[in-house]
């Protein structure tokens, strides 16, 4: 099933001489992990902001089961059906770990006696014990801490993850862990999950890898 949908999608930032993504035209699906690769300025973060709603194209169209993103309430879009992961996790620092994945679900109106069950199961589904629940973002490892914002990111029922450099700050053998949890969510799950990276291990682990270049979007 198609989740996102880009057509002829480009966009100009305000005075820029050229257009920082240029005339893409591409469907991502659910069920399968995406990786992005490309130089430094190829147009891969503007490329996720369009995707997350966070811009609209200055022309084309992105459209989310169908429906463009233009004609969508975009807070609803981004707070209902997409997450986002990022390199620097960006946890709470002073909530422990169960406490940062409560929190969005409790944003949602979900009680407190309902929430911290359902994030002790999305905890131990990352491999997250009981012990480390408790603790502070800072008294966990890096692969951890990711492990956690993965997690809270399942908080919400979104089934688009978007990453951004979300290895960036871990060695090879947390990459690994993160890329297997990424993709039992893909393809047990079917969330549709689109990771940003300069990581080649990622973009060999996903099942379609993509390349910017000046804008434009080809497959691998
Ligand atoms: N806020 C901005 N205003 C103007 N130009 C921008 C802005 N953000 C990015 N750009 C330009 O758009 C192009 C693509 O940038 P970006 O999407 O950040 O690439 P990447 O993530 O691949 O490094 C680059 O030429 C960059 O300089
Ligand atoms: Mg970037």
């Amino acid at each position: 099933m198609s989740a996102l949908a880009l057509e002829n999608v480009t966009y100009t930032y305000k005075n820029a001489l050229k257009s920082a993504v240029s005339g893409v035209t591409y469907t991502f699906e659910e069920g399968k992990v995406y990786a992005v690769v490309g130089p430094s300025g190829s147009g891969k973060s503007t490329l996720l902001s369009l995707l997350a709603g966070l811009d609209l194209p200055t022309e084309g169209e992105v459209s989310f089961d169908g429906k463009s993103l233009a004609g969508l309430d975009l807070d609803r879009y981004r707070r209902e059906s997409i997450s986002m992961i990022f390199q620097a996790f960006h946890l709470f620092p002073l909530l422990t770990v169960m406490e940062n994945v409560c929190f969005p679900m409790e944003l949602c109106g979900i009680t407190p006696k309902d929430a911290r069950p359902r994030a002790a199961n999305l905890l131990e589904g990352v491999g997250i014990t009981k012990e480390q629940m408790n603790r502070f973002p800072s008294k966990l490892s890096g692969g951890e801490r990711q492990r956690v914002a993965i997690a809270r990111s399942l908080a919400s029922n979104a089934k688009i993850l978007l990453g951004d450099e979300p290895t960036g700050n871990l060695d090879s053998a947390n990459t690994q862990n993160i890329i297997e949890i990424l993709a039992s969510l893909a393809h047990e799950k079917g969330y549709c999950v689109i990771i940003v990276t300069h990581d080649s291990e990622v973009a060999e682990a996903a099942d379609v890898a993509l390349r910017m270049r000046d804008g434009e979007l080809r497959q691998l």
